[in-house]
Parts: structure tokens; C-alpha cells; sequence
């Protein structure tokens, strides 16, 4: 029986060259969306809804909502939430809804619209994506959010984490994937000094985001598996 594929993405601006439909997405920005997403909903959110501007973000109306942001790696003026995953802990996130925009991870998350099933992937819940499509046995795109339609070593490092995790049951016959594996089994042993040198992680750390980065390569923190519902809402998803 033919074994389903993996593909990787490495920018949003290759996103439309790859048929979507009918196939899973994983949306991938390690840092940080991803796993802002991850811990608020491990910490008791109700919802992260995505949206793309911050005109969205700061007119959605409902109740328990919390309005988060950021641009460039930092919270834009106006709100009171950036994207710091270690901002979300459980006194200020249980049973609320948090409303999301970032430079690049949300608007994946709206691209991949059509997919099959959309999850948010992290180191944080590596093993809980590995485990959803392993068992969803579907042709699956690994969406690396990268910044501002560059490649990124951070996503691509953890897109190369779970190929690596299910090499034996997908196919994964792109280059993109080839590489990413790669670049993964070179690192593995060592990933916080390897993402040193992403250019996020030089950015951030600019401005004293470091312990944020830290966080967000740590791996299984969580077994959510934060997927897009109907509403277009991020929720827990039970496989
Ligand atoms: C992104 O959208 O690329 C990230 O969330 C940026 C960040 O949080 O620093």
C-alpha cells in the first residue's frame, strides 16, 4: 500500500506552489507563535483565534477575550499581550480566549485555509503532532512560517524533527524534506546552540527575549494539539 507523503514548506511565498486541499497542514513558527499557542491552551485557554492585522485583532468583541500581538518580535503599542508563550500561564489564560496576530505565524494559519486539518506545531508538542499524523495517515504539508517569507533555521529544524520521527511510515520525497531531515539529525544533539544562529534568535534576544527562546525548544511540554475548528478557532484536538 502506497505510504502517504510528507512535504515541507520553507516559506510562505512557496505555500501556493503545493496543492493544500485534501491534505493536512502543520503550521510551524517555533518562534513563537506556535508555542505561544500551545502553552496558552495547556494552561486552560478556552481558544486562540488567529487573525491577520492588528485592526482584527483589537476590534473582535466577545466575551473572555484577551488581545494579543506582536511585530517584528515585539508587542505593538495599544495592546497589553505580546507573544511571549511564558506571558500565558494559567492565572491569565484559564477559560479565556485569546485573540492572536503575529508578524508571520497567524497569517499561515489563514493561507492554509482549504487543508484538510490545520494543527499548530512546536517543540513544546512535538510528539503530539508526530502522533496525529502518524495515526491521520494523510498526505501532510510541514508549513514553516519562517520570517517575513525567508527561510528559517528554527522551523525547519523541527519540520526535520518530525520526518525524522516518521521516516519509516511517509514517504518524503522533496528536497525541502530531504534537507530539513537533515539539518535536524545534524542538530539534534545540541538544537538551543544550533538556533543561536537563526536570525530570529539574534532578534529576540536583542531585546532580552532569550529565557522565551529556551522555552520554545524544549521539547514536549504539552500533549495539545491545538487544531482549527469550524469557527476557525484553535483548540485542543483529542486524536
Ligand atoms: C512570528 O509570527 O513569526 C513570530 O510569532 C514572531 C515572534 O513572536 O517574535
Amino acid at each position: 500500500m502506497q505510504k502517504p507523503n510528507i512535504e515541507v514548506c520553507l516559506s510562505p511565498l512557496l505555500f501556493p506552489l503545493l496543492d493544500h486541499r485534501g491534505k493536512n497542514v502543520v503550521v510551524i513558527d517555533v518562534l513563537r507563535a506556535t508555542s505561544t499557542i500551545c502553552n496558552a491552551l495547556e494552561n486552560g485557554a478556552e481558544a486562540v483565534i488567529p487573525v491577520e492585522t492588528l485592526e482584527e485583532c483589537l476590534a473582535m468583541e466577545g466575551e473572555n477575550l484577551l488581545k494579543a500581538a506582536e511585530r517584528n518580535g515585539q508587542k505593538p503599542e495599544g495592546f497589553l499581550h505580546g507573544n511571549s508563550p511564558l506571558e500565558y500561564s494559567k492565572e491569565l489564560v484559564a477559560g479565556k480566549t485569546i485573540v492572536l496576530t503575529t508578524t508571520n505565524g497567524t497569517r499561515c494559519i489563514k493561507m492554509s485555509l482549504g487543508a484538510d486539518k490545520i494543527v499548530a506545531g512546536s517543540f513544546l508538542n512535538l510528539d503530539a503532532i508526530v502522533d496525529f499524523i502518524r495515526q491521520d495517515k494523510k498526505d501532510t504539508i510541514l508549513f514553516c512560517a519562517g520570517w517575513k517569507d525567508q527561510f528559517n533555521l528554527e522551523d525547519t529544524l523541527f519540520a526535520g524533527a518530525v520526518i525524522d520521527r516518521l521516516k519509516l511510515d511517509f514517504e518524503y520525497n522533496n528536497d525541502a524534506a530531504f534537507a530539513a531531515r537533515h539539518l535536524y539529525v545534524n542538530s539534534e544533539e545540541n538544537l538551543m546552540e544550533v538556533v543561536k544562529f537563526s536570525s530570529h534568535y539574534q532578534r529576540l534576544s536583542k531585546h532580552g527575549v532569550t529565557k522565551d527562546i529556551e522555552f520554545c525548544m524544549s521539547l514536549n511540554q504539552t500533549k495539545i494539539l491545538p487544531i482549527l475548528n469550524q469557527q476557525q478557532k484553535l483548540v485542543p484536538y483529542t486524536l
